[in-house]
């Protein structure tokens, strides 16, 4: 999507039970691998969501045990906007020494449709800095990481600061292994500017409390895959390599390789995995002439 032209009309976020409270399907998805739990699969493809039932506090009736089984709608997308910038550093603190701000942790999982867990994928975020300035001479508030085992991922920053024309934002790009690029934004309840920034869309918008000094978020992603249990590494290549290229090797930003009789320049650090071809990492590889 290229168009500066928002794509989806003002979203109401001031009437109505749910948008600005954060309880959507999305938010329901949040799975019981919290602290380390093995990931709570049931046989019928579930989720039991403990994590955020154990932060009712006691006294209160349960809610019935939500799953995750009914093929809730992918995260949708965003206009990726002016401030993007590729080569972002692999990191998990966006957070320059010394940087003033309000920190913010947003933590969260990455699902398939089918609520699956996607593990490895990349989530590459950018955001404003406190003053509402993108840096596009360096890498402030900028940084790409891979989700774990359980599909977890932890983003360390800061509450991204206001600029003329938006309500309070963080952008991000996710990509499981070769599949494609999801771009688009994550939202703050309670922002005054939700209810006039037409790109402002509830189904982006995070859970947020306060924690001592600073803020923690919680965000699931589900992405429109499959959500399978992803390549075997017995199973024949889908391509044959017929390159340089290989996997399970740590390549840095300007490595070149060929693959599949072209060649590709490595545009960000990671150790490259069966599904992560150069073809299907636009991400991670760019074609060259
Ligand atoms: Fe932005």
């Amino acid at each position: 999507m290229t168009s500066d032209t928002p794509t989806s009309p003002a979203a109401p976020d001031g009437p109505g039970p749910a948008p600005e409270h954060g309880v959507s399907r999305k938010t329901l998805l949040r799975a019981a691998v919290a602290a380390g739990a093995a990931v709570p699969l049931i046989a019928t493809g579930s989720i039991a969501l403990a994590r955020d039932a154990a932060r009712t506090s006691a006294g209160r009736t349960l809610p019935p045990t939500p799953f995750c089984d009914d093929g809730d709608d992918p995260t949708p997308d965003q206009m990726e906007g002016p401030y993007f910038k590729p080569n972002s550093p692999l990191r998990t603190d966006l957070v320059p020494a010394g940087a003033p701000g309000t920190r913010l942790t947003v933590s969260g999982y990455v699902f398939g449709r089918n609520c699956v867990p996607l593990s490895g994928v990349l989530l590459d975020f950018w955001q404003a800095d406190d003053a509402g300035a993108y840096d596009m001479a360096g890498y402030r508030f900028r940084g790409h990481q891979f989700t774990g085992a359980t599909g977890a991922f932890t983003l360390r920053t800061i509450v991204p600061g206001l600029y003329p024309g938006r309500t309070r934002h963080i952008h991000v790009k996710a990509q499981a292994p070769g599949e494609p690029v999801l771009t688009t934004q994550l939202y703050f309840p309670g922002e005054p500017r939700n209810s006039t920034d037409a790109l402002f869309d509830p189904a982006l918008l995070m859970n947020v409390r306060g924690a001592g000094g600073g803020k923690e978020a919680t965000f699931d992603f589900v992405l429109d895959v499959d959500g399978g249990p992803g390549p075997d590494p017995t199973d024949p290549p889908t391509e044959p390599p017929g390159g340089t290229w290989t996997t399970g090797r740590a390549y840095t930003a300007g490595d070149r390789v060929t693959y599949g009789g072209s060649a590709y320049l490595c545009l960000q650090a990671h150790t490259s995995m069966a599904g992560w071809e150069p073809p299907h990492v636009p991400a991670l590889w760019r074609r060259e002439p």
